[in-house]
């Protein structure tokens, strides 16, 4: 029989070589219609799934949330000193977008790994805190530098609400919250943050809405596809930081010296 030649490439999540490009099978004349948004646009090109209505609105939710958080966080500040420096939009957004990682923006994998791993071995709340403190590492997705149990971050507040009354599984939020409860004793800001709490409900979602299997599930906890969500999503404000700077013609920046502890030797 004919013997195929082996591609270079493989693709499975679109098709652009017929009279009209596919999203994972579905024409994107159809991708327009008012019932895809741009969650059901992530689901078909990440998950490569038609998700249900509720779990492509959280992830729309999840964008909208953490689009922007004003202009001193690590990657607003980066990008306006780029955009401020001369550089062009993509250079600036990218600036911005290297600091998201571990402390800023991208914990969202970590947190789902590290929080899975302690809920289905058994561990205690207590039990989990503590192992992570003996191993020296800071839990992924606990402590904020500015919020607080007295000034709550209102996004973990409407997420929070959103999975009460469309998820059908609170398993792993719950026990995030029991984390919560017991860091809190040790520092008031010690809180769920915004990346943990998506990384939790994520969870909760992936095991409650039955379109994905077990292994499914742990690959996209493995490959790492959540702190997608805050990329995409603070992009949106970091092009928006990018060209305010420009609109108002700024200058360049250097950071003042007062500012700075010179604490050089002789
Ligand atoms: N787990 C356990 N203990 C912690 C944690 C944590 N996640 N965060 C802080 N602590 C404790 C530690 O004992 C720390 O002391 P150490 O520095 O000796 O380890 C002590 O609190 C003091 O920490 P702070 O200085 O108050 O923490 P800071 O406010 O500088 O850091 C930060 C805030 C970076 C968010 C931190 O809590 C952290 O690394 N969290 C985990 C990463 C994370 O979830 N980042 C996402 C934040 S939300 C976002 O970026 C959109
Ligand atoms: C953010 O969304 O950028 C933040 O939660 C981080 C911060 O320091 O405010």
């Amino acid at each position: 029989g004919k013997v195929r030649k082996p591609t270079s490439i493989i693709s499975t999540i679109c098709d652009d070589r017929g009279s009209e490009l596919t999203y994972s099978g579905v024409p994107i004349s159809k991708v327009c219609n008012p019932e895809y948004c741009i969650g059901d646009v992530i689901g078909l090109l990440w998950f490569k799934k038609k998700l249900p209505p509720y779990a492509s609105q959280f992830i729309e939710m999840c964008l909208k949330l953490v689009a922007d958080h004003g202009p001193c966080v690590s990657g607003a500040h980066n990008t306006i000193v780029a955009s401020r420096a001369g550089k062009d939009l993509v250079s600036s957004l990218v600036s911005g977008l290297l600091t998201i990682g571990p402390r800023f923006g991208g914990a969202i994998d970590d947190a789902a790994r590290t929080f899975k791993h302690a809920f289905d071995c058994g561990q205690s709340p207590e039990q989990f805190v503590e192992t992570m403190k003996a191993k020296g590492k800071r839990i992924p997705g606990i402590g904020h530098l500015i919020k607080s149990a007295d000034d709550i971050d209102k996004r973990v507040v409407i997420l929070k609400d959103y999975s009460k009354t469309h998820f059908k599984s609170s398993q792993y939020l719950d026990y995030a919250l029991e984390v919560e409860k017991y860091t809190l004793q040790k520092a008031n800001n010690l809180i769920l943050n915004v990346d943990g709490c998506i990384g939790v409900l994520f969870l909760d979602l992936l095991h409650s809405c039955q379109l994905f299997s077990m292994e499914e599930i742990k690959e996209i906890i493995d490959v790492g596809y959540l702190n997608g969500f805050f990329i995409v999503g603070r992009s949106i404000g970091l092009i928006g930081h990018a060209l305010d700077q420009k609109r108002m013609r700024q200058p360049l920046y250097r950071h003042p010296w007062e500012d700075v502890l010179y604490d050089v030797e002789e």
